[in-house]
């Protein structure tokens, strides 16, 4: 049986969308118990409620309640600097939904106060916990396809018009570049390493709206790996992680790849585990063959809690730390940047420090 009281107390920030996710996924963890909900809403107290947790409409009185060993932050972008600097001066562990904040130089300043005060800050950038990436890093790390040369990386979606009703999300500060992009932007960064420098353009041209609803990017990376990317919230395709992952059952599941990477010795399609090569001497004209790998999906969201939990009790570090969420928020930065003035952005590795709070 699991001794509850190993299991780790976790306060959830923001009982929207994802956060209601996490309050379920923690409430039949056997790694964590849900300690508080902290969300301003009526909902969210009828959340905690039906889950005999607390309810708190403010994140300080649950702070001071001395009632969490970790906090999950899953409120709106713009308050993750803010809610996480709270967590961390009250010395309580933090994960954050990603993006780390919408604006980097604050997210920096979150990051090196957490570094001081010697407090662990996570960023939800949870794909990196599903067993298909571990599966693939681990074979690239491995020269599984020798060194990455180029890599190429779809997200093409078609999210339903009514999507759009939401008037946000046709707003700057939405759209598929910082809302799904990121996510595939940490994952090549992942397998790839840093991002040096982008260009980037986009369209509304499908849509009409504020907010591009596609994009093409060109990645250069420190090692020499190039990459070119492009998202859209308005094709109808298969190729997506969504579609492809098959971590989240809300989604059909195409079997497809959605990232190509090329190396010296072999290529490797995402998530399907197919690893291409030549069995004897490398050469266009020479038989290719491929050997697939077993990828068995889970829920990373799950994984991810349970990591947390670890890093709570010192046994891990963290896998998705603050800097590595920064460092993903810095690239997509530059892709806008470069998209905005029409001219290649180097990515910067150290934004100013935000004096805001
Ligand atoms: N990892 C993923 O795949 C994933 C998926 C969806 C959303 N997200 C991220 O999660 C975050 C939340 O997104 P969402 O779609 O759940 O949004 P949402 O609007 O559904 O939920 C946000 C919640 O935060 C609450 N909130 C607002 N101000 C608050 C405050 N001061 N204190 C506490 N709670 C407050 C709101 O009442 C709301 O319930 C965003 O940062 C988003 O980028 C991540």
């Amino acid at each position: 049986m699991v001794d509850r009281q190993a299991r780790k107390r976790l306060a959830v920030v923001g009982a929207g969308l994802i956060g209601t996710r996490h309050i379920d996924i923690i409430a039949r963890s056997n790694d964590a118990q849900l300690a508080a909900v902290v969300d301003p809403v009526a909902a969210a107290a009828a959340t905690a409620k039906s889950h005999g947790v607390p309810w708190f409409a403010d994140l300080r009185t649950m702070l001071a309640d001395d009632i969490a060993d970790g906090v999950v932050v899953a409120s709106p972008n713009q308050l993750h600097v803010e809610h996480g600097l709270q967590c961390v001066e009250a010395g309580l562990p933090v994960l954050i939904e990603k993006p780390i904040d919408s604006d980097a130089r604050r997210a920096r300043r979150l990051v090196d106060h957490a570094g001081a005060l010697g407090v662990p800050v996570l960023v939800g950038h949870h794909r990196r916990h599903n067993p298909i990436v571990k599966a693939a890093k681990e074979r690239l790390d491995a020269g599984a396809i020798g060194t990455i040369v180029a890599a190429s990386g779809m997200c093409w979606l078609y999210k339903p018009d009514d999507y759009f009703n939401v008037e946000w999300r046709t707003k700057q500060g939405a759209g598929p570049v910082f809302i799904n992009l990121i996510h595939d932007v940490d994952l090549l960064r992942y397998f790839c390493g840093e991002v040096q420098s982008v260009q980037a353009v986009q369209s509304n041209r499908t849509r009409g709206h504020e907010v591009e609803d596609t994009a093409a990017i060109i990645l250069q990376f420190c090692s020499g790996t190039l990459a070119t990317i492009s998202v859209s919230d308005t094709i109808v395709s298969p190729w997506s992680w969504e579609l492809t992952a098959g971590e989240n059952a809300a989604y059909p599941n195409t079997q497809e790849a959605c990232y190509l990477l090329g190396g010296s010795h072999g290529a490797m399609e995402i998530p399907s585990g197919r690893i291409w090569s030549n069995p004897g001497k490398r050469s266009w004209w020479e038989p290719i063959g491929h050997d697939d790998y077993d990828v068995t999906s889970d829920d990373p969201l799950d994984a991810q809690i349970s990591h947390f939990c670890r890093v709570i009790a010192g046994q891990e570090k963290p896998l998705v730390s603050g800097e590595e969420g920064l460092r993903t928020l810095l690239v997509i930065e530059a892709i806008k940047q470069s998209a905005q003035e029409a001219v290649p952005i180097t990515v910067s590795s150290t934004p100013e420090r935000s004096s805001e709070f």
